[in-house]
């Protein structure tokens, strides 16, 4: 077979490889937007962290012992002293275990900004709003199985709350924990829930997430509605730079590919010198029921929401109540924004405005859900908390004035 000289990688490869033939099997005609930005790229970012906390953590898994006697040992001494190589699973797991929320947070405010859970696109949202809540099972599972001083205290804070549910409260904190109190039982439920069902029910959703994205198509910068079949024509007769769209293969995924090089760059960089912020100190001492730590707070990725529950100072019946919304009301964008025009905040004044008090809310909760709710700490909480409330009651009223023509 004569090999041209050919215009990129991807085309490089189908010549040696034959690889065109895979790519017709996977991705069949498959065609994206050129008007999109390396922020779409994040979905294959959280695909090969997901990869990576799966593979890592089979090799955890080899030396883990989920009993109460033994866990905590078989992390700090045997995987991390004794394995070959025990640390550097341990720390990828526990790095991506962390720069996945941070890489879910930008996902979703990626498709918040553009619009992107609108107009036949709910089911893509809704399959990404429930991947949020799978993975923060599973985050908050995994935090368990060292069994260091914040693993068993988070557990039990945790769990404790279920107990303010009317009626089924009490007796649904003994189902949970299996036990009257945190114990053997919980840690073992919570290692076959991380290491196996939740797993499992995540790769589910994400084939879901991904059939979902087939039909609308991945949304653009401008919210622009494409026809795809029409601009593929083009792109084949020659017209590649008129076209709207490119293909999948090769050349979208070397596009992608390059933001992820970079991304494992910075990835690898914190495994290898920072992996320590992964980590709370706190969580190197043994659990120790009779010894409650001074100030118990959750993993970074979920003090924004901890900070709605410890806001309502004065109340905890009123301060779980807000708790619960805050974990459902993203579920809600689609229905809650009432323009149904698929545009990039910046051309909706408004919504721009509303998104970044958004951002700078729920960095202000992050911040304030990690400082002891004293003084004025407690106050500070409570506005943040009352703000983000006060956002997803708003928004429906300026959505709509938006689209009634009320902002220019
Ligand atoms: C954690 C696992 C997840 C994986 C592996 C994943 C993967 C992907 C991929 C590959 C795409 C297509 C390209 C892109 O826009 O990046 C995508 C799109 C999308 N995802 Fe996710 N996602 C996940 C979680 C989420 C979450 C938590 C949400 C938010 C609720 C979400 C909402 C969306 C939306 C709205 C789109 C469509 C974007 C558009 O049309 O432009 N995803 N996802």
């Amino acid at each position: 077979m004569e090999i041209k000289k050919s215009a990129n990688v991807g085309e490089w490869l189908d010549q040696r490889l034959g690889t065109t033939m895979l790519a017709k099997v996977l991705m069949t005609e498959y065609w994206i937007p050129k008007n999109i930005n390396f922020l779409w790229a994040f979905g294959v970012v959280l695909m090969t962290l997901f990869a990576l906390l799966v593979i890592s953590g089979m090799f955890l898994l080899m030396y883990y012992k989920p009993d109460t006697a033994l866990a905590f040992n078989s992390v700090n001494y045997t995987i991390m002293q004794e394995v070959a190589y025990g640390w550097l699973f341990r720390h990828i797991h526990a790095v991506a275990a962390s720069v996945v929320f941070l890489v879910i947070y930008i996902h979703m405010l990626t498709g918040i900004y553009y619009g992107s859970y609108k107009s036949g696109r709910e089911m893509i949202w809704i399959s990404g709003m429930l991947l949020f809540v799978t993975f923060s099972a599973e985050g908050f599972s995994g935090y368990m199985l060292p069994w260091g001083q914040m693993s068993y205290w988070a557990a039990q804070v945790i769990t404790n709350l279920f107990g303010a549910i009317p009626f089924i409260g009490p007796d649904l904190v003994i189902w949970i924990r299996g036990d009257y109190v945190v114990s053997d039982a919980t840690l073992t439920r919570f290692f076959a829930l991380h290491v196996f069902i939740l797993p499992l029910i995540i790769m589910g959703i994400i084939g879901l997430h991904f059939y979902s994205l087939r039909i609308p198509h991945v949304n653009n910068q401008e919210g622009e509605e494409v026809d795809f079949e029409a601009e593929a024509r083009k792109y084949k007769a020659g017209e590649k730079k008129k076209a709207k769209v490119i293909p999948f293969w090769p050349v979208f995924l070397s596009k992608d590919i390059f933001v992820l090089s970079v991304f494992l760059v910075f990835f690898f960089y914190l495994v290898f010198f920072h992996y320590g912020f992964a980590m709370d100190p706190i969580n190197f001492i043994p659990a120790d029921s009779m010894k409650t730590p001074p100030h118990i707070y959750p993993e970074w990725y979920f003090l924004w929401s901890y900070e709605v529950l410890r806001g309502f100072f004065f109340s905890a019946d009123l301060g779980l109540i807000a708790f619960g919304i805050a974990n459902v009301i993203f579920f809600l964008m689609p229905w809650l924004d009432r323009d149904p025009a698929v545009k990039p905040a910046a051309k909706r004044p408004y919504f721009f405005i509303w998104f970044w008090v958004l951002i700078v809310d729920l960095i202000g909760l992050t911040i304030w859900g990690k400082l002891p709710p004293t003084g004025v700490n407690a106050y500070i909480g409570f506005v943040f908390s009352i703000l983000f409330l006060a956002l997803f009651i708003i928004l429906p009223m300026i959505s709509k004035a938006e689209r009634n023509g009320g902002a220019k």
